[in-house]
């Protein structure tokens, strides 16, 4: 069985873990977390950078930082995971929908300004499979109309945009370390702080609403309950394992560059063929091969290929059901612009196999099924 995802684990994770037993010191902003931290700041150059213990999370934090109010809505894509969305919801605020660019399945830019209204707060560009939308006409508007940004970069550890990491774009942008992802600690996260007007109050809300980290800091000599927050530090334990996946993480995305290009390459006879469409990387990117995906030209070649992987034990895999569709999309949300593409590309798309140690027979495997459809 070749399975969709397998955690990369690359050596240092055990003894990382085993120093961090070592301190005697294991809840989060240890010295762990301050390296991850460290690691962020000299390498992906953003203002300030957290651990958390998701993407979800950091996306709950944004909200809050941003102080989103009941009725606040919040420009996003149809076509993404629930996280996004709900963040927005948990803060009475309305998840506003707009449809997908068919080239990246990314939000379509030219449709977020007539979803704007007086009460939008925020704009949440989706990074999906690492690839982003015309994220300066983002900025752009963001800016005409006073709303904050947040990036949704949960795909984009190793990404870029015009030379810069995904994730520093934006006022706040959100990162996942899940064991899906290309860089992994288990179930983790950060959140990275891109406007300093933001961060004093970013320390309050991930220290349970208290000025813990001014305490920490020798700042002031007493701490206490400050302003709303929440939970969100990542123990020493995860962000032991995860400095181990930083380190090597340049590598790691290499390595799955050069299992996307080889799919990609012999997925063109099909794309020629009309069969498919492959992903198609924008100038402005530098991808990190997060996801090898294809989008059929109907719904019933999907299945049809799907079918046939899974009965060859290839687990291929669908992504996300657009939330505007979702019984929560429509409870919580708003239709902010047609849904052409959202409404048909997601049930036409399939995700193959993609991690570090793909087995090097998986690329034939799906050739041959291809060959046979
Ligand atoms: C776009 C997007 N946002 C948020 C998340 C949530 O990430 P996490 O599992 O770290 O909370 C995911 C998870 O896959 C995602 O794809």
């Amino acid at each position: 069985m070749i399975p969709f995802n397998i955690p990369p684990v690359t050596g240092n994770e055990s003894k990382y873990i085993m120093e961090a037993i070592a301190n005697k010191k294991l809840s989060g902003d240890g010295a762990f977390n301050k390296k991850c931290s460290q690691w962020f700041m000299k390498n992906v150059k953003c203002l300030s950078a957290n651990l958390t213990p998701s993407c979800t999370a950091s996306l709950e934090m944004a909200f809050i930082i941003i102080d989103l109010k009941p009725g606040d809505e919040v420009i996003m894509p149809s076509f993404t995971f629930t996280s996004t969305a709900n963040a927005v919801a948990l803060f009475g605020g309305i998840p506003v929908f707009i449809d997908i660019d068919p080239e990246t399945l990314n939000m379509d830019v030219n449709l977020i300004e007539e979803a704007i209204t007086p009460k939008t707060k925020a704009i949440v560009p989706v990074h999906y499979a690492g690839m982003t939308c015309d994220m300066d006409k983002v900025l752009e508007i963001a800016k005409k109309n006073n709303l904050f940004v947040i990036e949704d970069a949960a795909q984009g550890m190793f990404a870029k945009y015009k030379g810069r990491h995904l994730g520093t774009l934006g006022d706040i942008s959100a990162i996942s370390f899940h064991e899906t992802k290309n860089i992994v600690c288990g179930e983790g996260g950060a959140i990275l702080i891109n406007n300093p007007a933001l961060m004093e109050r970013a320390d309050i809300v991930r220290d349970k609403g208290s000025n813990r980290q001014q305490f920490l800091r020798g700042e002031v000599d007493k701490y206490t309950w400050q302003d709303k927050g929440s939970s969100y530090l990542l123990s020493e334990l995860a962000a032991a394992f995860l400095l181990a996946q930083l380190e090597v993480g340049e590598k790691i995305t290499k390595t799955r560059l050069a299992h996307w290009n080889k799919y990609n390459e012999m997925f063109k006879e099909f794309e020629d063929s009309g069969m498919l469409k492959r992903q198609s990387i924008p100038e402005y990117n530098e991808h990190n091969a997060h996801i090898f995906y294809a989008v059929f030209a109907t719904k019933e070649l999907q299945q049809k290929v799907h079918q046939k992987l899974l009965a060859d034990n290839i687990k291929a895999t669908m992504h996300y059901v657009p939330l505007h569709s979702s019984p929560a999309g429509k409870k919580f949300g708003r239709i902010g612009s047609s849904m052409n593409n959202s409404d048909i590309l997601p049930e036409r798309l399939l995700r193959f196999p993609m991690y570090k140690d793909l087995p090097e027979n998986v690329f034939e495997k799906c050739y041959n099924i291809l060959k046979t459809i």
